[in-house]
Order: structure tokens, then C-alpha cells, then sequence
């Protein structure tokens, strides 16, 4: 089968930025924009960055300290977001959206993005929508479509975020203590001129933004529910962390957490069963048919499938909707026959560019949080604060719900 499949147009149309490499249409384009991605997602690209991980962390471990002073609940689906913007946007901007700081832990930031992904949908049925909200008065936007004002004024900050940076004094962005990625590939051989202008910058920002975010933030709040909710799999999980971090102020490196067996079991469990991507990522051969068993799928097919049929295939994971840790510990560590299904990243060349990062992201957080705060509890949530019920790209929990909220106990 040919390796150069399309996206769907109809399908990504829904978030507005076929000019990112996440929207991008064609698989040849894709290849130039992608390879000018690349070398700062690799692991040592992310291996660098890591400490600039670790100090967001512990900043929202400070947070965490004084909700724990004061008796407070922490709104935790909130509060990844915070992190996970404030790690991306440090990377793509070279500074933070210091969502961390905000007194509402990032709930309106998030209601912005959460409008986008309850408009995609309609925005796919009605692609002109996304630029007519652009181009009307933002007066008659907030009177008839207070859900797309809100896009609006996210776009535009993204515009803004990035215009700051590409006329930024070379010199301070350079003294950075890492790449400024959007910086970057505004320097950088690999892209044309046409590929690096203002425009096109900024959406790549937006498409790194949204997909560096919201699926990260969506994994850690529901493994952490689902830890919480297995005191079994918790205690676990607390006497490897207990027994390999001695000093809680010292946390080790992400790829020496990435070696703790039940860590790991519970990050691939999470991942298996939160999904990531619930849609499915429809790509299209334009150049010639293939063949799939005895069937032909005529050139110019849209095929897709959800990794949701994988993930809770009883076949590969038997009891699959039960939160299981010990399934990827029975395996031989050489032997990835589990691991080749976990597909919340995707897979082949248009899968996550991010993969190295959110994994960095992911055992850091974890780690940190219950290495420094055993006793952390639910608080007034259940299973169905979590779960999710809508596609909106990424499965995506009921409108109105409060998500994850957990305590600090005593
Ligand atoms: C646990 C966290 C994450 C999950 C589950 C995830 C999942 C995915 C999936 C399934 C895709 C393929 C989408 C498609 O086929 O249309 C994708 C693509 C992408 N992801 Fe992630 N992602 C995660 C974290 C990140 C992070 C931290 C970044 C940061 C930059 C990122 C950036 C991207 C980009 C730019 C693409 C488009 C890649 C391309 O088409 O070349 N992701 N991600």
C-alpha cells in the first residue's frame, strides 16, 4: 500500500488550520512541514527541555501545598490543563501562558478551547463558519454566537502571542535556555518563505497548542481518577514511588521514572483506556487503489478507524473496560506484543509529533504528584465525572461536569 495517504478534508476542516501540520491535507506538504517539526520532538530535543518540565511541575506542586494549608479542593482537570499549557506554550513561545497562576486554574481559558471542539462538528458540515466568525464585527459575534466570540478572541490571542515573538529582539530569544520553537521555524532552511510567513506561524502555534494540550491534560486526569478510584493499584503504585524516590524535593530524570514497572503499567493502562483520539482519522489513497483482504478499496476512499476498537478489544485485553496495571506486567519486558496496541498516538507518518514530550510530561507529573502527596483523595467525584461521552476529536466529558477534583487529605 502507498505511504502517501491524505487527510481527509472533510474531516479536519472542523478546527480551521489546514495551513498546521496537524490540518495539513496533503501527505507531501505534510512531509516538508513535519520534518521541519521534527528534530525538536525527538527524545533528545525533549531530553533537553525536560528541566524546563520539572520546574512548571514543581511550580504546580507549590499550588497544590497551599491548597493542602488551606483545606482546598484542587479542580485537577483543570489544573493538568494549566501545566500542560504552560509546558507547550513555554516550548512553541519561550514564555508561559502562566495559566498555573490564575485564581480560576485555567477555567475560562478552557471553556474557549472547549467551544472549539463543541462547534467542530458543525463547523464540519459547515466549513465557510470558522472564517465568517473571523470576519464578523466582534460585537454581532458575542450578540448571536457567545461560543465562537470566545474562539475568536483564542485565535486571536494566539496571533498575538505570535506576532510578540517573531519581532522579539533575536538577541534575547537566542539567549534562551532552549529552542523557541515557533522561533525557530521561522529561521529554519527546511520551510520556504511562503511556509514562514506571519499567517502561517501562527496557525502551526494554534495546531501545537491545541494538540499539545488538551489529549495530555485528558490522560492525566483520567489515570489519575482511575488511581484513586483502585486503592489497590494506588498503594502499588506508592511503594515503587516510595522506594525509588527517597527525597521527594529530588525527582528523578522522566527517562529513570519511564524504567519504574508499575509506573509504566499504569501510564499504558491510562493511556488504553482514555483513548486520546476517539475519532477515526479518516486518510484517503488519491493515487491508487488498495487491497485489504480480498476487498479493493477504490483510489480516493475515505477509510478511517477509531483506536477505541483496539483499546477495548477483549481479544488483546481481556475484561477491557477494568482498570488493570498488572496486564503489561505479566508480559516479558523485551517483548512489546501489548505495546504495539497502544494507539493513542496513532501511527505512521502522520502520527503525534508530541510523543516523546507528552510521555516526558506524563510520568513527571505523575510521579511528582503522588511521590509528594500520598494522601491524596477524590473529592465529590465519580466515575461519571470523567468519562467520556462525547467525539469531539478527542473523547470529551459531559457539558457542565466538574471533572477530576481530589484533596489533599491529612
Ligand atoms: C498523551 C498525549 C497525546 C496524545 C494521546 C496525542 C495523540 C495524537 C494523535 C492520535 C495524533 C494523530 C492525529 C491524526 O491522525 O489526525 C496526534 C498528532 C499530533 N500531535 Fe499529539 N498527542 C498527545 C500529545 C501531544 C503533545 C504534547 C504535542 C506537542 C507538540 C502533540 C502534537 C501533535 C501534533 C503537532 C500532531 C500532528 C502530527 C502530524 O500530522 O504530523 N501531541 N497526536
Amino acid at each position: 500500500m502507498s505511504n502517501r495517504l491524505d487527510k481527509s478534508p472533510y474531516f479536519y476542516c472542523m478546527l480551521g488550520n489546514p495551513k498546521a501540520s496537524f490540518g495539513t491535507i496533503s501527505a507531501d506538504l505534510h512531509r516538508i512541514r513535519r520534518s521541519a517539526l521534527n528534530p525538536f520532538f525527538s527524545q533528545q530535543a525533549v531530553s533537553k527541555f525536560s528541566s524546563h518540565v520539572q520546574a512548571i511541575v514543581d511550580r504546580f506542586m507549590h499550588r497544590i501545598e497551599t491548597c493542602a494549608e488551606r483545606g482546598e479542593s484542587i479542580p485537577l482537570s483543570y489544573a493538568y490543563r494549566c501545566v500542560t499549557v504552560d509546558i507547550i506554550t513555554e516550548y512553541i513561545f519561550g514564555h508561559q501562558f502562566k495559566l498555573l497562576d490564575r485564581a480560576d486554574w485555567g477555567k475560562e481559558f478552557y471553556s474557549a478551547w472547549r467551544s472549539l471542539w463543541e462547534l467542530s462538528p458543525t463547523i464540519r458540515q459547515f466549513p465557510w463558519m470558522m472564517d465568517a466568525f473571523m470576519a464578523m464585527p466582534r460585537w454581532f459575534t458575542a450578540l448571536t454566537n457567545p461560543k465562537a466570540l470566545e474562539v475568536v478572541d483564542l485565535f486571536s490571542n494566539v496571533d498575538e502571542q505570535t506576532k510578540t515573538l517573531l519581532t522579539s529582539n533575536p538577541k534575547e530569544i537566542e539567549s534562551k535556555q532552549h529552542p523557541v520553537v515557533i522561533w525557530e521555524l521561522s529561521k529554519t532552511d527546511i520551510l520556504s518563505q511562503s511556509e514562514k510567513t506571519f499567517s502561517r506561524l501562527a496557525v502551526e502555534a494554534n495546531g501545537l497548542l491545541a494538540a499539545g494540550f488538551e489529549t495530555t491534560g485528558s490522560i492525566l486526569t483520567h489515570t489519575t481518577y482511575l488511581i484513586l478510584a483502585h486503592p489497590d493499584a494506588h498503594r502499588k503504585l506508592l511503594v515503587e514511588l516510595m522506594e525509588a524516590i527517597p527525597n521527594p524535593g529530588q525527582i528523578p530524570s522522566f527517562q529513570n521514572l519511564e524504567k519504574l514497572p508499575y509506573l509504566g503499567a499504569v501510564v499504558k493502562e491510562g493511556l488504553r483506556l482514555a483513548v486520546g483520539a476517539w475519532s477515526r482519522l479518516p486518510r484517503v489513497n488519491r493515487s491508487e487503489d488498495m487491497q485489504y483482504r480480498n476487498w479493493v478499496i477504490p483510489a480516493g476512499t475515505e477509510i478511517g478507524m477509531s483506536a477505541l476498537f483496539i483499546s477495548k478489544n477483549p481479544l488483546l485485553f481481556p475484561d477491557p473496560e477494568s482498570f488493570k496495571p498488572e496486564r503489561w506486567l505479566s508480559v516479558n519486558p523485551s517483548d512489546d506484543r501489548l505495546e504495539q496496541y497502544i494507539l493513542a498516538f496513532g501511527k505512521g507518518t502522520r502520527s503525534c509529533v508530541g510523543i516523546n514530550l507528552a510521555y516526558a510530561e506524563m510520568y513527571t507529573i505523575l510521579a511528582t504528584l503522588f511521590r509528594k502527596f500520598p494522601q491524596l483523595q477524590l473529592h465529590n467525584t465519580t466515575a461519571r465525572d470523567v468519562e467520556h461521552v462525547h467525539d469531539y476529536f478527542a473523547g470529551m466529558t459531559r457539558a457542565g461536569s466538574h471533572g477530576l477534583q481530589v484533596i489533599v487529605g491529612k
